[in-house]
């Protein structure tokens, strides 16, 4: 059975999407759309025979086909999701992470594919490359001990947009473990936006699940990574030992009882990984009838927790899960650092056992 396919947005990720299409015997890529016209011609050079539009509702209209990729910017994610949910050919979707540009917009989605019991897939590429997955593998066998801290330092992308990637990964090493609260600060001064995205210039999020393991992001334009050479760190700290790889590069180091001195690993890769593996993936869920949601779902808690950042950020508080359940606190005038004149309500942090 192959599948028709199409693509809606076709820049770096909808080519992701269109070159996996392509590669995959699953399936068979027969149009595209995308607002811009000059993306038309350099389609129809690169992928001979597919057919081109310049807006989705009229793909649909004229191509309707089996599977659509919707590759746009966050903000559009919904609208087109719903768009393509109306299309009675329909039997399997990808949406591009992030979902939405709003944890509830993702909620939508989500529940809008669900509705229609169909099959979907968010393509975090972490979850289909053999470094990343061993590395689960491992920690998930409590090969460094009980898991305590992931920190991840990421030059040159923000949070919404890798580091999103970034707190999927951290969720499948945490066996998704659900979140207990986020803390985050934002450096915002150069203004930087990324993929249809006002973005952070440098920041800070700080995460905690229900089990008390921390997941640490540093993420922005111009960061430090602390291991010589590297654009991105991921290090993830056990009672029993450190392992610490860098997002896909392949390889990872471990240090733990079996690798006291520390050793490099570096497993073979996939013959099939990235956005490939996700739609084949998708094709077999739409073969066997059987539409999974886990890693979906995975998605949408990423993306509540960076929402929960940039809340915390905004109203200077801690964000606490469930977030669909966060209230803003009113405005504060208390400043960490200025002297305290017994004035102005308070309390007292040498009493907190006593009092509260
Ligand atoms: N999973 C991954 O590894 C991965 C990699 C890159 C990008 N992405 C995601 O893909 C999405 C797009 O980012 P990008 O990097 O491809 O951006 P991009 O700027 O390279 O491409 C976006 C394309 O979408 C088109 N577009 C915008 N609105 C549209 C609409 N309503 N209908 C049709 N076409 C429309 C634009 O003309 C453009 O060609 C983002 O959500 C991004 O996070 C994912």
């Amino acid at each position: 059975m192959v599948l028709t396919a199409s693509v809606i947005g076709c820049g770096v990720g909808g080519r992701l999407s269109l070159e996996a299409l392509t590669a995959s015997p699953l399936f068979q890529l027969v149009a595209a759309a995308d607002v811009r016209f000059e993306v038309h011609k350099s389609l129809q050079q690169d992928f001979p025979g597919l057919q081109t539009f310049s807006s989705h509702q009229e793909m649909f209209a004229q191509c309707p086909t089996d599977v659509v990729c919707v590759s746009t910017y966050a903000p559009s994610h919904e609208s087109i999701v719903l768009d393509a949910l109306a299309v009675p050919s329909l039997r399997g979707i990808l949406v591009e992470k992030p979902l939405g540009d709003t944890a509830v917009a993702g909620r939508q989605i989500i529940e809008a594919i669900k509705a229609r019991k169909l099959p979907m897939v968010v393509p975090h590429g972490l979850r289909t490359r053999a470094t990343s997955l061993e590395v689960i593998d491992r920690v998930l066998h409590s090969e460094i001990g009980e898991l305590r801290s992931i920190e991840v330092q990421c030059d040159k992308w923000d949070l919404l947009n890798a580091g999103i990637h970034w707190l999927d990964f951290c969720l499948a090493a945490t066996g998704e473990a659900p979140i207990a609260s986020v803390l985050a600060a934002c450096d915002t001064s150069t203004r930087t936006y990324r993929d249809g995205m006002q973005v952070e210039t440098v920041a800070v999020t700080y995460v905690e699940n229900v089990n008390g393991v921390r997941m640490i992001l540093q993420t922005g334009d111009f960061l430090r990574v602390n291991t010589p050479g590297k654009q991105i760190l991921f290090r993830l700290l056990g009672t029993g030992g450190i392992i610490e790889f860098w997002a896909w590069e392949n390889g990872y180091s471990i240090l733990n009882a079996q690798y006291p001195a520390g050793q490099i690993i570096v497993p073979d890769e996939f013959p099939v990984f990235g956005h490939r593996r996700h739609l084949e993936t998708l094709a077999e869920q739409i073969r066997s009838g059987t539409p999974a949601y886990r890693l979906p779902e995975s998605s949408l808690t990423a993306l509540e927790i960076c929402e929960a950042a940039f809340l915390s950020w905004q109203h200077r508080c801690q964000v606490r899960f469930p977030l669909a359940s966060f209230v803003p606190p009113a405005p504060s005038d208390w400043h960490p650092g200025k002297p305290y004149f017994g004035a102005g309500g308070g309390r007292d942090g040498r009493k907190l056992g006593q009092q509260f």
